[in-house]
């Protein structure tokens, strides 16, 4: 059995089920079912005696310390967190509150279980925890894509929020003798993403027929990772990663968002003809302090770890969007109040 936290969100449902239809062994999932956190997430599992939903803070130790005694797990995979950047600069508080004292209570309740196994289980015992290649800050065109070793520069309060929880992982192992494995990911795309993000948020106003809105001037770089890739690298890292160390993980898909915006108003107009989608696009306002470029090199995992991407940017993106086509209820569900007041907030008032 293992535990996994933030399991209802995006990448932590996909890697459930997943996980669930691939190794087979049961997960306890804890998830505190935040505005990003979506039960209908885990509705192809609903009734799967191998599944144990647990609504909860990872920040409360008591309650992980009660879930780790009674269901022993082998491997805690940490994804809970509060993970988007623009939030995070209207509001930081939630991102330092989950991000690093979350992090550092649940670290804590570890800390103390893995104490108290014995030899045999504690030799086997992993701390998983899933961050994001943010952490290194921006890069220049030409500069070297970040490695391992690359030195931590966030520049958000989400990656700096981010960071500090690496930082607390990395003081486990090497104080404490947890054992622990850090991936840091570039950007994620897929199924059940929260329309917030790029991604699922073009996809959804390109069906609407609202504005595609693209930050500046829509030339800044980011690394794209289809979401099965990555939960196959966490599975894989989990399995063969060697304690204490950070596996940097990315899908050497180098992009400007506003390729990737009209590489889904291109599937679009495949699948969905009769609109010009890519008259759509918008150009607003830049984020504050916007990096500029991210760049992943994901060299170690591929060698020492044995994983690579089965999917190109291409094929992933087409999966995405009929994903998103044929789920149409979800993005209904998910489009609330407070996702509505959200978007007017954020790009009505910085338009
Ligand atoms: N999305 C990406 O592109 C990306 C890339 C690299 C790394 N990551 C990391 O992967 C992880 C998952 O990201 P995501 O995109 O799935 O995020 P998400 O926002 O979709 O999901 C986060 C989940 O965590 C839960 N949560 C939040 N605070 C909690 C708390 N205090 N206790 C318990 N549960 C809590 C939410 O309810 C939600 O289900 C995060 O740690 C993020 O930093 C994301």
């Amino acid at each position: 059995m293992i535990l996994v936290t933030g399991g209802a969100g995006f990448i932590g449902a996909n890697f459930t089920l997943d996980w669930l239809s691939t190794a087979g062994e049961p997960v306890v999932n804890l998830d505190k079912l935040t505005y990003s956190g979506n039960l209908g997430n885990l509705a192809p599992i609903r009734g799967d005696r191998r599944h144990v939903f647990v609504r909860g803070d990872i920040g409360d130790r008591a309650l992980v310390a009660r879930l780790l005694a009674e269901h022993r797990p082998r491997a805690v995979v940490n994804f809970a967190a509060e993970t988007h950047v623009d939030r995070s600069i209207h509001g930081p508080d939630a991102f330092v509150r989950t991000n690093v004292l979350g992090t550092f209570e649940m670290l804590e309740a570890v800390r103390a279980h893995v104490a108290s196994l014995p030899a045999g289980e504690r030799d086997a015992f992993r701390f998983l925890h899933v961050s994001t290649d943010e952490v290194y800050g921006s890069l220049r065109p030409g500069d070297p894509a970040f490695s391992e070793t690359t030195p931590y520069a966030p520049n958000s309060p989400y990656s700096a929020s981010k960071a500090a929880s690496d930082h607390f992982v990395r003081a486990a192992f090497h104080t404490y003798g947890v054992p622990t494995l850090t991936t840091n990911c570039s950007n994620n795309y897929g199924p059940r993403q929260f329309p917030e993000k790029l991604v699922p948020l073009m996809i959804a106003n390109a069906l609407a027929g609202k504005p595609l809105p693209v930050y500046g001037d829509g030339r800044q770089v980011r690394d794209w990772l289809y979401v099965s890739d990555h939960c196959a690298a966490i599975r894989a890292v989990l399995e063969r990663g060697r304690p204490g160390e950070v596996y940097n993980v990315g899908g050497n898909a180098e992009m400007q968002n506003l390729d990737v915006v009209r590489a889904i108003c291109d599937v679009l107009s495949r699948e969905r003809p009769g609109r010009d989608y890519a008259s759509l696009v918008t150009f607003v306002k830049d984020r504050p302090g916007h990096d500029r470029r991210y760049a992943i090199d994901s060299t170690k995992i591929r060698r020492e770890i044995g994983w690579q991407p089965a999917e190109t940017f291409a094929s992933g993106i087409a999966k995405t969007v009929h994903w998103y086509l044929d789920n149409g209820p979800w993005l209904a569900a998910i489009q609330t109040r407070e996702y509505q007041s959200w978007i007017s907030l954020q790009y009505e008032t910085t338009a």
